[in-house]
């Protein structure tokens, strides 16, 4: 192979790294997405052309390759232990004079803490410099072998930054999902009927745990480094930390290095009310003497560092009575139980509801009517019940029996092969239709001002609509004379109806509720055929040859169309208006056109998915990161590294006020 094509793919190899870093690591790009991706094609050409020049550590090999059948074992050479726990000052207190104790010269005692990342740890390799092996900790001796998935995540690098380092090098942190990032992935899932993660720790675990690298790469993943082994001339855990951020990961920057218990006190006790501010979940303050050769003279017992502790906050979580299990069906059949219990307070909410997936779930955890339980509050879904208190049950209760009827329209529920979900059949079951109503008038479908519950069940129970179709054959005068309804109100659907018309293709057909079809897909279906009578004279072959839709939902598409009722359905709901063609992107309008604008810190009046909701309704855009393009940085109290790079690059920052005077609103 020709020397200069060798040449120009490792300084291509080595341009993408940096770039890459920048944007993900750094927040602070210096080139542009455009700029970027040209690099990046120019790269696969050559490899392409040249297969030998593809490396290990190649930007390339970041997209994700075959599927495996199962993960190799990996072992760790320093076995992967885990934290002591201390529960309160008290318990911090004693861990303080313990350690004390076990040292010869405890008056040169000091400490770093870091927030403890509720995700799941991870052991990487590098040798000379390049990502060779990352590994999950598995029982803290043996893991699994998931390199190719981490070569997905783009802040893992995949050859160190900086200075050689040694020939030989392991790094542990901690992989993690951000909570806006778990909620567009469930409400993504949801959407398209898939089951939903419990919680970021569970979407970023089984994220990683992927047999096919390609869903691997599909999720929101983030990585935080906070332990190198084998790395010479550093003396202490606040050097390491540096180090690692400088050979190019993200570190937590949050760490502090302290030298009284009053302040790893102080500390602890700021981020536990804090913690809910943040974008991940922590689940306690990790404590750490700082001195490496004092971590040394402490040691390991066969479990924990004696070096390090946990401060654990105390868990949301707290005791309840089952009243109930009820079950609910949703748009598509799915019949869902869930746990009505005593009203219980849990972490300052009252939770009277828990959610319990399907009936293995059910069966697995062997949840009764009076039995007492653990429920806990994680994240922003539903409570979770954790585990029945057995020695609370009362005498005579009966394991739960899964109905094998729909509890709404009495059809035997069917469980389809390969499915852990039972559903009802009946496609015109009055469950199912409410909520397909309910869908089709939801956010990112029609949007239906006034359809809510209530109307779309007597909607259902009065015989006045049967599909959604119908849902444009009512008049003022039926409206009226329903519960609740005034005139006003029934002038105001009809309107509200009249101007869901016009939407779009796009919420139509997520509209709709075809399984799998969430909010993304529609976007592709409805960019890929001019109306949606192309797309329902589409065989799935040509679906599947679309970029972005794959077998799943090319065959759930194809047989959503092959049914006579819903091709009825939709051919009236045109009749009726409703547009189903493809229009051109509307050009951004509004006071904020063409302005882009980066947030950071928090403000107090709004929250972060309010204030992005304010820019986008007046046509502005916000982006993660700042860059030359940036129009304003808005920063709340605590703002992050944006802040400093704002100031760099000469961006406007605004303040909590001068954000709503942007907004057009007044300040104050
Ligand atoms: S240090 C000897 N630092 O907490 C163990 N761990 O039970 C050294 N974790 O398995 C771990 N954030 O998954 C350390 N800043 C942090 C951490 C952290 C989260 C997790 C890690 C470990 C568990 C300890």
């Amino acid at each position: 192979m020709p020397k200069r094509e060798a040449d120009r793919a490792a300084r291509l190899r080595e341009q993408i790294e940096v770039h890459n870093r920048r944007y993900h690591v750094e927040d602070a790009p210096i080139i542009s997405d455009a700029e970027f991706d040209a690099l990046m094609a120019e790269l696969q050409t050559l490899e392409a052309e040249y297969p030998s020049l593809v490396t290990p550590d190649s930007p390339t090999q970041r997209v994700g390759g075959e599927p495996l059948a199962a993960f190799p074992r990996a072992e760790h050479s320093v076995a992967m232990l885990s934290l002591d726990n201390a529960r309160g000052e008290d318990d911090l207190a004693e861990w303080v004079a313990r350690v004390r104790r076990g040292l010869d010269d405890p008056d040169a005692l000091a400490f770093v803490t870091e927030l403890k990342i509720d995700g799941l740890s991870l052991s990487l390799t590098y040798e000379d410099g390049v990502f060779v092996r990352g590994a999950t900790r598995g029982d803290g001796r043996v893991g699994e072998d998931v390199t190719a998935n981490l070569k997905t995540i783009a802040e893992i690098p995949l050859r160190l930054a900086g200075s050689q380092p040694q020939p030989r090098l392991t790094v542990r942190g901690e992989v993690y999902m951000t909570r806006s990032g778990f909620q567009r992935l469930n409400a993504e899932r949801e959407s398209s009927d898939e089951p939903l993660f419990a919680n970021p720790r569970n979407a970023g675990a089984g994220s990683v745990r992927q047999l096919d690298p390609k869903v691997t790469a599909r999720r929101p993943l983030h990585f935080f480094a906070y332990t190198v082994l084998g790395a010479e001339g550093i003396a202490t855990q606040s050097e390491a930390l540096e180090q690692l951020a400088d050979w190019g990961f993200p570190i937590n920057t949050e760490w502090r290095r302290h030298t009284t218990l009053d302040q790893l006190t102080a500390y602890c006790e700021g981020w536990h009310e804090k913690r809910d501010d943040l974008d991940y979940e922590i689940d306690g303050v990790v404590i750490k003497v700082d001195s490496l050769e004092q971590q040394a003279d402490l040691g390991s017992t066969t479990k924990h560092p004696r070096w390090a502790v946990a401060f654990k906050f105390p868990a949301a979580e707290a005791l309840s009575v089952v009243k109930k299990i009820m079950i609910t069906v949703g748009r598509t059949g799915k019949l869902t139980p869930t746990a009505v219990l005593e009203p219980v307070q849990i972490g300052g909410t009252v939770v009277q509801m828990a959610g319990l997936h399907n009936a293995d779930e059910v069966a697995r955890k062997d949840v009764r009517i009076g039995d007492t339980v653990v429920v806990a509050r994680g994240g922003d879904v539903i409570p979770q019940i954790v585990r029945v208190v057995p020695e609370k049950r009362p005498r005579g209760t009966k394991p739960f029996r899964w109905p094998t009827k729909c509890p709404t329209c009495g059809t035997k529920v069917v469980r389809l092969e390969g499915e852990v979900a039972h559903r009802c059949p009946n496609a015109s079951c009055p469950s199912q239709l409410r909520e397909r109503i309910l869908h089709w008038g939801g956010r990112g479908a029609m949007d239906v001002d006034g359809l809510g519950v209530m109307l779309a069940q007597q909607l259902v129970n009065e015989g006045l609509v049967h599909d959604l179709a119908d849902l444009y054959e009512l008049d003022r005068e039926t409206l009226a004379s329903l519960d609740r309804m005034a005139d006003v109100s029934a002038s105001n659907l009809i309107a509200a109806l009249k101007r869901s018309k016009t939407r779009g293709f796009r919420h139509a057909l997520f509209g709709l509720g075809i399984r799998f079809v969430g909010g993304s897909v529609a976007d592709v279906l409805a960019r890929a055929f001019d109306s949606i009578d192309d797309l329902m004279g589409a065989d799935r072959d040509s679906l599947e040859a679309i970029d972005g839709i794959g077998p799943v939902v090319a065959e759930s598409v194809t047989s959503f169309f092959d049914r006579p009722e819903n091709r009825r359905v939709v051919e009236r709901l045109v009749d009726h208006g409703v547009d189903f063609t493809r229009s051109q992107e509307p050009e951004l309008a509004g006071p904020l056109a063409g302005v882009t604008v980066v947030l950071t810190g928090s403000l107090d009046g709004f929250s972060r998915s309010e204030a992005k909701a304010a820019i986008e309704a007046r046509g502005g855009r916000v982006t993660s990161s700042v860059s030359g393009k940036t129009s304003y940085l808005v920063a709340g109290s605590e703002p992050g590294t944006k802040l400093a790079r704002a100031r760099e690059l000469g961006v406007e920052v605004l303040d909590e006020s001068a954000f709503r005077a942007l907004l057009g609103e007044d300040a104050g």
